[in-house]
């Protein structure tokens, strides 16, 4: 904490200001009345240098932008129920993760089935939320991948499952890993996507066989930052034969920049072949405590959880997450300021002639006109950190993801020195 606060003090005066105003009291930001925090870093002609960067989480001198973590750290409320539950931790909390789960229940105002509870074991009695929770939403699609991407049912194993190109592809790489491991017979249809990189929803109808097991939506897509609108997701669904699983991944709808959008999670309660899955590591910043849900049908998240293991994800995570659910001020914030880092990006992206995807999400894919690979490998020597695909459809393009004022500035310096040459 000395440290960080050494780091702000050493800043130019206008970011210190804007850092000031944007971590002044979560919620208020007083100055954006006036003048965007956007406007305010255009208006800065002294940018950071990567090497005076000092980021939440992250070492001295680095932009952290590479793996879509948020950079503004967890909730306060979260920090604050990590500092309480960690002197408790030499016991096993049997009712912790059930707490966890009745939280997200009630955040996302799912039906509750009545439970029977033994007087005296209330710590063991489920939450009666359609909700499953696991150590992180990866391991949750490796799970779904095991249960409902393969049929076990004979003694050749086999599968069919669909995802977009480019994805997130944590699906398709569970299904190789499974069929390399345990020899079952899983073939894999990535799907490309429109030339507006959202998922082609008409082409993936189109590629169901009777062979097919999981379809994988994820929304918004990782890495493009594309939308489906609900009305597009719904379409689907009723159309795909109800046999076949629909994993729909929301790692990132928080950050969705459409007012009155809605998720699918009113799609995971009416259909049994839907499931939707959710992060903490995203919006809540807590990637590095591994903490996701499902949201479904009462007896696929029953199935899930016989798989798992109900002490799978430790007290102080639970309590963290229970505190981050309920503070959604916290929320509004963090979209406040990534939205500000992002809109300056996009400027400094028309002002270097480079297209990008318009991202409803924390990062934003850019198409910098030569190879992705190589420009992200010398943008990661200058310890800027970020993302690009072997992926032929996405060949030119790195994805960024959206990190604080400072970071994004730093960062906006050594691109222009690189696409300019
Ligand atoms: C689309 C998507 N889904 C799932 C995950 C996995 O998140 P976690 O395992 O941290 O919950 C990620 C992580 O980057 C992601 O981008």
């Amino acid at each position: 904490m000395k440290q960080k606060k050494e780091a702000i003090k050493s800043k130019n005066p206008v970011t210190r200001r804007s850092f000031i105003a944007a971590t002044a009291g979560i919620g208020s930001l007083s100055l954006s009345s006036k003048l965007s925090l956007a406007e305010i870093l255009k208006s800065n002609n002294n940018p950071l240098n990567v090497d005076q960067l000092h980021g939440w989480g992250e070492a001295p001198g680095v932009a952290g932008i590479g793996y879509n973590e948020n950079p503004f750290g967890p909730s306060p409320r979260a920090l604050r129920a990590i500092n309480e539950a960690v002197m408790d931790v030499n016991r096993y909390d049997f009712g912790a993760y059930t707490k966890l789960e009745k939280a997200v229940g009630e955040h996302l105002g799912l039906t509750r089935e009545k439970v029977d509870v033994v007087p005296g074991r209330e710590d063991f009695a489920p939450s009666g939320y359609p909700v499953y929770v696991e150590g992180g939403s990866g391991f949750i699609l490796n799970q779904i991948v095991m249960n409902y991407g393969i049929k076990w049912n004979s003694s050749n194993p086999t599968g069919e499952i669909m995802e977009i190109d480019p994805g997130y592809g944590g699906v398709s790489r569970a299904a190789i890993s499974l069929r390399d491991l345990m020899g079952a017979e899983v073939k894999i249809r990535r799907v490309p996507a429109t030339t507006d990189l959202k998922h082609d929803l008409k082409a993936m109808l189109g590629a169901i066989t009777n062979k097919t097991t999981l379809i994988v939506i994820t929304n918004p897509n990782n890495p493009t930052g594309t939308i489906l609108s609900y009305d597009e997701i719904k379409h689907f669904v009723d159309a795909v034969p109800k046999n076949i699983m629909i994993l729909i991944d929301e790692a990132y709808i928080h950050f969705v920049r459409e007012e009155n959008y809605q998720t699918a999670v009113k799609l995971a309660q009416e259909h049994k072949n839907v499931i939707v899955t959710r992060t903490f590591s995203k919006m809540y910043g807590m990637a590095g405590l591994r903490v996701g849900y499902a949201v479904g049908d009462p007896l696929i998240m029953k199935e899930l959880r016989t798989l798992g293991n109900s002490l799978g994800v430790g007290s102080i995570n639970c309590y963290a997450a229970i505190a981050a659910l309920k503070d959604e001020a916290y929320v509004r914030h963090v979209n406040r300021l990534t939205n500000a880092s992002k809109d300056y990006f996009y400027e400094e992206l028309d002002n270097l002639d480079l297209n990008y995807i318009p991202s409803h999400s924390s990062f934003v894919l850019v198409d910098v006109k030569q190879n992705g690979g190589v420009l992200a490998r010398k943008l990661r020597a200058k310890n800027i950190k970020v993302r690009a695909y072997g992926n032929e459809i996405i060949e030119n393009y790195v994805r960024f993801t959206i990190g604080t004022l400072d970071e994004m500035q730093a960062m906006v310096g050594v691109l222009s020195r690189e696409i300019k040459g």
